[in-house]
C-alpha cells in the first residue's frame, strides 16, 4: 500500500508522513519544494522518504505524483484556495483522497462538484477528516441510529480547549472569518442555507451538568450528516467562548506565531462534541465523544482513513465519514489514541 501525502511540509503534513512511517505504510511525501520535502523527512524521522514535487495548481505534476499510489491525504491548505485541484488530480490518478480541512464552504463544494467524477474514477473522495469533521460525523450517526435513524432536529456542539492553532489553522480560519461570524450553514427542509433558522440557545457541554449558551457555529458535520441521517434539520453550535477564539483570527497573524504549538502544548488541547437528536417518534438520544491533540490525532485519523480506503475499499464518490467506514469500529480504534465516546437517552431539551 502506498499513500501519498500532500503538503507533507507542513506542519500537519508532517505529522501524517510521520503517523503514515509509524504504521509501516509507504508513504510519499509531495509538496511544492524538494528542499522543504526533504528537511521534512529527516524530522519526521525518513530520510530515505521518496519525494515528488507538484505544485497545487499544476494539474499534470499532481496526476504524475500521485499515479501509482493507492490514496492521498491532502494537508495543504486554504483548501478554499488549493483544495479542488488536489481532489481532481486525485480522481484523474484513481486515488482515493481524503483531506484535514476544517473549511466548511469548501466541504459543500466538493460534495457538491466531483460525486460524478469521483464515481466513475471508482475512488471515494473525503473532505473534512480531522479530529473535527470525522469524530462529529460518526458520533452523529451512531446517536442518530439510537433513536431508529431518522431525525427531527440534530444539534451538534463543538467544545474545544485550545493550546494554539498552527500558522496554516490561522490561515484558513483566518480566510473564512466572514461566514464564522455569521454562524456558517444550517440543513433544514432538504437545504443547506446560512439563513437556516437558528433553533438552540443552550446544550449541555460535554462533561458538563448545567446548560451553557451557544451560538451558530460553522462545523464540517452540518454538511456531511444530511448526506447519510435522515433528518429534517441540523445545526452546529459552539460556546461565545469557542466562537471568539476562531473569529478574532485574520490571515496576517499567521506571521506572527511559530509553525504550529509544542508538543506539550498539543498534548494540553481537548476536544469535544455533543450531539442531541430529536428523532420522528419524540424519542431523544445523546452523543459525546471527547479527545485531545487535535493535530496529532488528526494525523491519526486522516491517516487511518486513507489505509482503510486502500485497503478495504468504500463506496466510489464524494462520502462522508459515516457512509465510507463502520462508525463504531472506527472510534473504538481511536481509543488507542484517547479517544473516547458514549450515546443513550436523552433528557428534554
Ligand atoms: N481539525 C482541523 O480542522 C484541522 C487540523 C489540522 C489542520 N487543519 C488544516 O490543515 C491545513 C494545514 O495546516 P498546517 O498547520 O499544517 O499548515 P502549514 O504548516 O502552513 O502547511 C501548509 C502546507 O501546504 C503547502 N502548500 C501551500 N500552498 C501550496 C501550493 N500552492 N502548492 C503546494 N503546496 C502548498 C505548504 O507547502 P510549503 O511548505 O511549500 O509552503 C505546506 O506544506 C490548514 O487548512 C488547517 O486549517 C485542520
Amino acid at each position: 500500500m502506498r499513500i501519498a501525502v500532500f503538503g507533507a511540509s507542513g506542519y500537519t503534513g508532517k505529522l501524517a508522513a510521520a503517523e503514515a512511517r509509524r504504521r509501516d505504510i509507504d508513504v510519499v511525501l509531495v509538496g511544492r519544494g524538494a528542499e522543504r520535502l526533504r528537511a521534512a523527512a529527516s524530522e519526521a524521522g525518513f530520510q530515505d522518504a521518496e519525494i515528488r514535487v507538484a505544485d497545487a495548481e499544476d494539474h499534470d505534476a499532481l496526476v504524475a505524483a500521485f499515479r501509482d499510489t493507492d490514496a492521498v491525504v491532502n494537508c495543504a491548505g486554504p483548501f478554499t484556495r488549493w483544495g479542488e485541484g488536489v481532489v481532481r488530480a486525485a480522481i484523474a490518478a484513481g486515488s482515493h483522497y481524503v483531506d484535514i480541512t476544517g473549511e466548511q464552504p469548501y466541504i459543500r463544494h466538493i460534495f457538491d462538484t466531483f460525486g460524478a467524477d469521483a464515481e466513475r474514477a471508482g475512488v471515494a473522495v473525503l473532505p473534512g477528516v480531522t479530529d473535527d469533521g470525522l469524530p462529529s460525523d460518526l458520533i452523529t450517526a451512531l446517536t442518530a441510529a439510537h433513536v431508529g435513524g431518522e431525525a427531527e432536529e440534530i444539534a451538534i456542539a463543538v467544545d474545544i480547549i485550545s493550546g494554539g492553532a498552527s500558522r496554516g489553522t490561522i490561515r484558513s480560519m483566518g480566510a473564512l472569518r466572514e461566514t464564522l461570524l455569521d454562524g456558517g450553514l444550517g440543513y433544514e427542509d432538504g437545504q443547506l442555507s446560512p439563513r437556516a433558522t437558528a433553533r438552540r440557545k443552550e446544550i449541555v457541554l460535554p462533561g458538563g451538568s448545567a446548560p451553557t449558551p451557544v451560538v451558530r457555529f460553522a462545523l464540517p458535520a452540518v454538511v456531511t450528516v444530511p448526506r447519510h441521517v435522515r433528518t429534517r434539520q441540523v445545526e452546529g453550535l459552539a460556546s461565545q467562548e469557542v466562537y471568539e477564539v476562531f473569529t478574532r483570527l485574520s490571515p496576517e497573524m499567521a506571521e506572527q506565531v511559530p509553525e504550529g504549538p509544542a508538543v506539550a502544548q498539543r498534548k494540553a488541547m481537548r476536544w469535544a462534541f455533543a450531539v442531541e437528536v430529536l428523532g420522528i417518534d419524540g424519542r431523544r438520544a445523546r452523543g459525546e465523544v471527547r479527545g485531545s491533540d487535535a493535530y496529532g490525532t488528526t494525523a491519526v485519523i486522516a491517516v487511518e482513513a486513507a489505509r482503510r480506503l486502500a485497503a478495504d475499499g468504500a463506496p466510489a464518490g464524494v462520502l462522508a465519514p459515516a457512509q465510507a467506514f463502520d462508525a463504531a469500529g472506527f472510534l473504538d480504534f481511536l481509543g488507542d489514541h484517547g479517544v473516547s465516546w458514549s450515546v443513550g437517552e436523552a433528557a428534554e431539551a
